[in-house]
């Protein structure tokens, strides 16, 4: 049992071509350490933030050229922003869209739905609104922060996932404020903003996975925005195991059990093969 006792990854540099690279090496004693528990394990969910998709080109909320640094969530992420300035809101989301529409699942978001084939990995709860891992093809997605494609109506309950409706292309290019086909009035992103509860079904479903998760693998999130934070803890405190992968510590680190530090896409290529091969 190794629970309690952080494992760590050191990381090193070296120079090549006069130029500095950081070389942050995960250790194969500790990659096999997480393949081992994630293939014995009786119920692992992974949880995911921005940093999942940054290697699809997507930029993180916080840290080294992060999104909150350019932009003030403040006038473009909360319902008093969308009632003060809705074409900027618009404009930022449309823009955001575009992007997202772009980017194509990476190799993280690709091993992810893989382990969920091979019976590994029986969820993924995301704080990420991008579809990255519903076009990877992971199954049982719980979407905590809502989906960037999705609109809804600001008065009644209309929705529309605009991929699904194939009006996507075309709604990017308008330039006017969308409104709503059924009572015309306007339409929102259907993401949660700051302030605002995340959705119900979604945030309980969550909970409820993460009480009967023996681990938990936490991929890409500064692990400090609420209550989606809570979700790795409440494996913890239940007596799971949390193997987190990051390019940084997070608030999540302290309570790990093995931290891989790097880029998700590689260590998750590597580990999935790993598992692959001890359950063969
Ligand atoms: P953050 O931007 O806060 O954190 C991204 C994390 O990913 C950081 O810990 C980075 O170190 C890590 N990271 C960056 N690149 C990586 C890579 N290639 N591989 C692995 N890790 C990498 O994003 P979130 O934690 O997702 O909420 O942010 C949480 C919530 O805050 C978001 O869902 C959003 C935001 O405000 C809402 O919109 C409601
Ligand atoms: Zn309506």
């Amino acid at each position: 049992m190794i629970a309690s006792k952080i494992i760590r990854v050191c990381a090193g540099t070296s120079k090549r071509l006069g130029r500095i690279f950081k070389v942050c090496r995960v250790d194969t004693i500790m990659m096999n350490k997480a393949a081992e528990l994630l293939a014995r394990s009786r119920f692992a969910v992974a949880f995911t933030g921005a940093g999942i998709s940054a290697e699809s080109g997507i930029p993180t909320f916080r840290g080294f050229n992060g999104l909150w640094k350019h932009y003030r969530p403040e006038e473009l992420a909360t319902p008093e922003a969308f009632r003060r300035n809705p074409e900027l809101v618009w404009e930022f989301y449309r823009w955001r869209m575009g992007l997202i529409g772009k980017a194509k699942p990476n190799r993280a978001h690709l091993a992810l739905a893989e382990l969920e084939k091979m019976g590994v990995i029986k969820a993924v709860i995301t704080q990420n609104v991008d579809d990255l891992h519903r076009e990877a093809g992971s199954r049982r997605l719980i979407e905590l922060h809502g989906n960037i494609f999705r609109v809804r109506c600001t008065s009644c309950a209309y929705r529309e996932n605009l991929k699904d409706s194939g009006r996507l292309e075309s709604f990017l290019r308008e330039e006017k404020l969308p409104s709503c086909p059924i009572c015309g009035s306007l339409l929102r992103p259907d993401v949660v903003w700051f302030g605002e509860p995340l959705p119900v079904n979604a945030l309980d479903e969550a909970f409820r996975l993460a009480e009967r998760s023996d681990l938990i693998l936490v991929i890409g999130t500064s692990g400090i925005v609420y209550p989606a934070a809570y979700i790795p803890r409440i494996v913890k405190d239940r007596g799971g195991m949390v193997i987190e992968i990051n390019t940084e510590e997070s608030g999540i680190t302290p309570i790990v059990d093995i931290f891989l530090m790097g880029k998700a896409g590689e260590i998750m290529n590597e580990l999935v093969k790993r598992i692959g091969e001890l359950m063969k």
